[in-house]
């Protein structure tokens, strides 16, 4: 077991990576004096493959507690799924001193978070994570959100969780897909912080991918490690050093919204963004072609696509210039120098974003040859 602090002054937190460790939930829950009730907010799949444990470990310590479950799907980050979680927390919380547990993926702790964050200006909240993707990044950070039709992630708010247990066992019930997903972002800390992480998972991706807990465990600890000392240096992304955790997301947005969010999950979008964004780097002269390659060649082996479906540029492009990140007539890229190291570049200019873009579209003639 391995506990990494976030630290934030007063609103500091554990990281506590292990397997098989729900049994210490109680233990934590008094240390940190948040309440006897806990209100826990899950999807109906996490609901049946990894709740046992943690109501038996409820009861066990003597907490009352309710479990709401909301869909299994993005939309379930929305005002009406917002507003119906908070009207059923208020009748459970009567004459109770409550908290909240996320226990769940990227959705459900997204969406916890930000109830915790507004429900009587701010209750406690923990982060039980069940996917790879929420115990490397979403459940580490404090930002929390729904989304409005007219964006992603429109209406949030920094808001810290108490705690952030990482049982990598609940992980053995991943589905391929979602494994993968949350590796897109392991290779991200890998590429943008952590050569011996990188190397480790082109050494290691069998493991990983056949779910061995060792090797899970390992990559949930590297990961963890980064964005905690990344969020307790830059918790607000006012410093410019956050900025880094978006290598391959401007450009992994823009793929997601071009094909409506239907086609490439977040973590297949961000491989995709990622490659774009070291074909940039390349056109820029900042890398040489090896590491391109080499990073190319692990995302292959980690099953995630390293061309983009059939698309028209143009519809990547506006869905480009609509990110947030994207702002007035400026462009600012995460781009990388070597493994490990990362330079922000601002006002790249389009005809290099254009290319790069172009060069990772699969052609119709490729796709006639392959069929
Ligand atoms: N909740 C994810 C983050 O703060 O980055």
């Amino acid at each position: 077991m391995r506990t990494i602090r976030v630290k934030l002054d007063k609103r500091s937190y554990d990281i506590v990576i292990g397997t098989d460790i729900i049994p210490l939930l109680g233990k934590y829950i008094k240390k940190l004096d948040i309440g006897n009730s806990a209100y826990i907010i899950t999807n109906t799949y996490v609901k049946e493959r990894c709740s046992r444990g943690l109501i038996r470990e409820l009861k066990k310590s003597g907490l009352n507690f309710k479990i709401k479950v909301i869909p299994d799907t993005e939309k379930s980050k929305s005002i009406p799924v917002l507003t119906a979680v908070i009207n059923d927390l208020a009748k459970f919380d009567l004459k109770k001193r409550v908290f909240i547990i996320a226990l769940g993926g990227g959705v459900v702790g997204d969406l916890s978070g930000l109830v915790a964050s507004i429900y009587k200006r701010g209750i406690p909240y923990i982060q039980i994570p069940t996917t790879l993707l929420a115990q490397v990044d979403s459940a580490i950070g404090g930002k929390t959100a729904v989304d409005l039709k007219e964006g992603k992630n429109l209406i949030g708010a920094i808001y810290q969780p108490r705690l952030v247990l990482s049982d990598c066992c609940l992980l053995k019930s991943l589905d391929i897909r979602q494994l993968r997903a949350g590796l897109a972002e392991v290779i991200k800390y890998g590429i943008i912080k952590d050569s011996r992480l990188f190397t480790y998972l082109e050494r290691e991706y069998r493991n990983i991918l056949k779910l061995k807990v060792l090797a899970l465990e390992r990559i949930v600890r590297s990961s963890s490690l980064i964005k905690a000392d990344i969020v307790g240096r830059d918790e607000r992304e006012a410093k410019g050093i956050r900025t880094a955790l978006n290598f391959g997301h401007t450009l992994a947005h823009a793929i997601e919204a071009a094909f409506s969010f239907k086609k490439y999950n977040h973590g297949e979008a961000v491989a995709l963004g990622m490659l774009i964004a070291l074909d940039i780097s390349q056109s820029l002269k900042l890398i040489n072609s090896s590491l391109n390659k080499r990073v190319e060649s692990l995302i292959k082996k980690a099953g995630l696509p390293t061309k983009i479906e059939s698309i028209r540029l143009n519809e990547l492009m506006q869905a480009f210039y609509r990110d947030k990140k994207f702002s007035g007539a400026k462009n600012r890229l995460v781009l990388i120098t070597g493994l490990g190291k990362v330079k922000i570049v601002e006002n790249v200019p389009l005809e290099i974003i254009e290319k790069a873009l172009k060069n990772r579209i699969k052609q119709p003639s490729v796709l006639r040859r392959a069929g």
